[in-house]
């Protein structure tokens, strides 16, 4: 069975619940601790052996390219001052074998329209979608390198779900969902954002798909949905017309940095657990008369 080679990132959305902070660069290079979000969920992919990183980019996101790219002077300063750690980090972001090809998306059309965007690229093999701003801290492995296994298993689409509070429906693609033959579980319906009272289950889609190609002939057919955008739901809707496709719990913890909420306890738990910054992390926490 062929293996996952390739990545689509959408970053192309305007992200502002984060305002002022995204006025002028990006809600994917807001960091957790000391690395951008975009980064986060570039090492996932690359550790589920994904070699080709394909950004959807749009209007002030240069600093994201910027991230990936090879610094000079920086490494230049970094070098003459005898700063090797920080020489090491600023050169490793990604390995060598990995590439990254951004694509424009020149109108925000919705995160249907972004991976479609990606079409000429991924051509006609399975690829992984990742919202960056889902932050997974997969346990054992991370969670595309979860998803890629049960793809070698049950080679079909993939989505990654978790149950949220049902009055939170209304903020995710949510499933409906029966157990396969395998034990898996098999998606029967989805539905873009149902009011709670609407909502068929509680189990969400979050931020991680595999994706078989076939989607791209369902999203060039699908029409504007909710908000008037081109909902990548509304594709996957019509593709289980045609084909399987599994919804998987994931193994881990997801921390929903698009909301600041959200942001704030990612920050605390990745401080927490920070290899140079843990132990006085959490020594001024317990500081503090909450
Ligand atoms: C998008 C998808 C939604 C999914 C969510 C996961 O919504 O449209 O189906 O559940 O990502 O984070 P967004 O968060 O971009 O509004």
């Amino acid at each position: 069975m062929a293996m996952i080679r390739k990545a689509v990132f959408p970053v192309a959305g305007l992200g502002t619940r984060f305002l002022p902070a995204t006025k002028a660069s990006p809600k994917e290079m807001l960091p957790v601790v000391d690395k951008p979000l975009i980064q986060y969920a570039a090492e996932e992919s690359e550790a589920a052996g994904i070699s080709q990183l394909i950004f959807i980019t749009g209007r002030a996101k240069r600093s994201i390219e910027d991230h990936f790219d090879k610094a000079y002077e920086l490494e230049m300063e970094l070098s003459n001052a005898g700063k090797r750690d920080l020489l090491e980090i600023v050169r490793n972001i990604l390995p060598a074998q990995v590439s990254c090809i951004y694509l424009r998306q020149a109108e925000a059309l919705g995160l249907g329209h972004a991976v479609l965007c990606a079409k000429p690229v991924v051509g006609h093999e399975p690829f992984a979608v990742l919202l960056a701003d889902d932050l997974i801290k997969g346990e054992g492995q991370g969670a595309v390198a979860q998803m890629a296994d049960m793809y070698e298993r049950h080679g079909c689409s993939i989505l990654c779900v978790e149950e949220v509070p049902w009055e939170e429906t209304n903020k995710y693609g949510i499933v409906e969902t029966t157990p396969g033959p395998q034990g898996e579980l098999r998606v029967t319906s989805i539905v873009e954002k149902p009011a709670p009272q609407d909502a068929k289950s509680n189990l969400a889609v979050v931020g991680r798909y595999l994706l078989t190609p076939r989607i791209f002939a369902k999203l060039e057919t699908t029409e504007r949905g909710k908000g008037g955008e081109i909902q990548l739901t509304d594709a996957i809707s019509a593709l289980l017309q045609d084909e399987p496709v599994i919804a998987y719990p994931f193994r881990g913890k997801r921390y929903d940095c698009g909301s600041k909420l959200g942001y704030l306890q990612a920050q605390v738990e990745y401080g927490i657990a920070h290899k140079d910054l843990g132990e006085d992390f959490r020594a001024y926490l317990r500081t503090l008369e909450l």
